[in-house]
């Protein structure tokens, strides 16, 4: 279904997430007839090009990010006929009156401000957004993460935006939330009779979230030096994967109501203190290795300095302190060059209460329901059952196994896709609100003031390995294991 016609003014233009990530996104969505013939791209960035070459540069990203089979002349043809390019100095006053002028030629369309630029910007750009008038009632803007670096920094930022926009044009991204398979653990959770009386603590044993990358920090460690995993992954992308596994069931799937369920989840999260931190976090930092088979090397060569302690990999155990989860806890972990790239939700279910079988019918597995976010999506539900054959009863775990790619034909599209078009709808349910960002950092903030505080440096790990040992201590000193391939 087309969305209204729309004018997106990016900035960062020329910047590594509009050519990987937000033109081929826009254009794959124009080739799926979503794009009105009107819509407008508004590239603005401070290099002095005509439109005709920042088009050919977009041709170029598009040739380079797209997969061949998805090019078609055509499409391309009316894509590239979108662009507007605008030479703007986001500082200063050079560029916004001819920003001005190309927007004010349509004040009626939905007007989005698609800030692809560092954190620091967010607030100059939107004081001159405000202070050119560009701000109407069908504007919104799009801020990527980081938002802040701490709690108090997310603070600035956000009364910067805060003072030009409502709350309720305010588009927060976190791109987790616009893939296919996170969406789905809402589908999953509230569109299935199966699973929500047992989702709770008398029947859940424990979760593990893990989000494991094969790729360093090659090309981005002075960005990534300054974040760090916790900053990185873990206050954006895996909390929001843990309040979407927690929430209670909101009363609708308006922004607020799915919002409000995953705040109540963030404020809930036990306060991990100074005293607890080396206990219940794992911080490390990755060394050469071996990764796809080929020689990689550390993370200080890659920065080209000996002395960070910026962390590359980090364990938490977590809890939900609430009626539901009290006492269930939450195994997360995430990290750059680790042994394989795989996101999943693991949901551990509690063993059976008596076991009526011989010792010789071979050890239970608790059954396990694995969300498989990436690569590979799916869903696995891990059952016992008996061993076909005459030895007797042998049992055995088995899953009954749902694959994304066998049950449906369609491509999946990319997490910006919908996001995109999320932001011209004006639907901010796949969006984080202010309260709920400084509710992440709330919990945040105190790890990371701890981690500075101590002396112990992030442990090293060889690259291409599951981080360092002391994350599989953490778990296995519950009694309980990674689920390395439990897929
Ligand atoms: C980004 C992080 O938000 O997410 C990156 O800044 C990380 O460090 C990326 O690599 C992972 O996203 P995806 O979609 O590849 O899982």
């Amino acid at each position: 279904i087309a969305v209204d016609v729309f004018d997106m003014v990016v900035f960062g233009a020329t910047g590594d997430l509009a050519a990987r990530k937000l033109m081929p996104a826009l254009y794959r969505r124009d080739l799926a007839g979503q794009i009105p013939p009107e819509a407008r791209i508004v590239a603005v960035s401070r290099r002095r090009e005509a439109t005709r070459v920042y088009v050919d540069t977009v041709a170029r990203w598009l040739a380079e990010f797209v997969p061949e089979t998805e090019r078609e002349d055509a499409c391309v043809e009316r894509f590239l006929a979108r662009f507007e390019h605008v030479t703007l100095d986001a500082t200063g006053d050079e560029g916004w009156a001819d920003l001005a002028e190309v927007l004010g030629r349509f004040p009626e369309r939905v007007r989005a401000f698609y800030l692809a630029v560092g954190p620091d910007l967010f607030g100059a750009i939107c004081e001159r957004i405000g202070r050119h008038g560009l701000v109407t009632p069908q504007a919104r803007v799009v801020v990527e993460k980081p938002v802040g670096k701490s709690g108090e920094s997310a603070r600035v930022v956000n009364d910067a935006v805060g003072k030009v926009f409502d709350e309720s044009q305010i588009f927060r991204i976190d791109h987790y939330l616009g893939k296919e398979t996170v969406q789905n653990l809402m589908a999953l959770r509230f569109a299935n009779a199966l699973f929500e009386p047992i989702w709770n603590a008398a029947h859940i044993d424990h979760v593990q979230i893990t989000v494991a990358e094969t790729l360093g920090v090659a090309g981005r460690a002075g960005y990534y030096d300054t974040s760090g995993a916790l900053r990185d992954m873990v206050q954006n992308h895996i909390l929001q994967l843990l309040c979407l596994v927690a929430m209670e069931p909101p009363v609708s799937l308006s922004a607020d109501a799915v919002r409000d369920e995953k705040l109540k989840v963030l404020r809930s999260l036990k306060p991990i203190e100074a005293a607890g931190v080396d206990h219940l976090t794992v911080r490390g930092q990755y060394r050469a290795g071996a990764s796809a088979g080929g020689a990689v090397p550390g993370y200080l060569d890659e920065l080209g300095r000996a002395d960070s302690t910026t962390e590359t990999f980090v364990a938490i155990k977590a809890e939900v302190q609430n009626w539901r989860w009290a006492g269930v806890p939450f195994y997360l972990r995430t990290g750059k060059r680790l042994a394989s790239r795989v996101s999943e939700i693991v949901v551990s279910f509690r063993p059976v209460p008596h076991f009526i079988f011989e010792p010789s019918a071979g050890p239970v597995a608790n059954n396990r329901l694995v969300i498989r976010l990436q690569p590979d999506e799916g869903v696995k539900l891990w059952l016992m059952i008996k061993d076909p054959g005459p030895g007797g009863m042998r049992l055995q775990h088995v899953p009954l196994d749902m694959s994304f790619a066998d049950a449906f034909s369609d491509r999946a599209p990319d997490a910006y896709e919908r996001l995109l078009m999320d932001v011209v709808r004006g639907t901010q349910t796949l969006f984080m609100r202010r309260d709920e960002v400084d509710a992440a950092w709330a919990w945040v903030d105190p790890i990371l003031a701890a981690w500075k505080a101590s002396s112990t440096p992030p442990r090293p790990y060889t690259a291409g390995t599951w981080g360092p040992s002391a994350a599989v201590a953490l778990i296995e000193r519950d009694g309980r294991t990674w689920q390395d391939d439990g897929y």
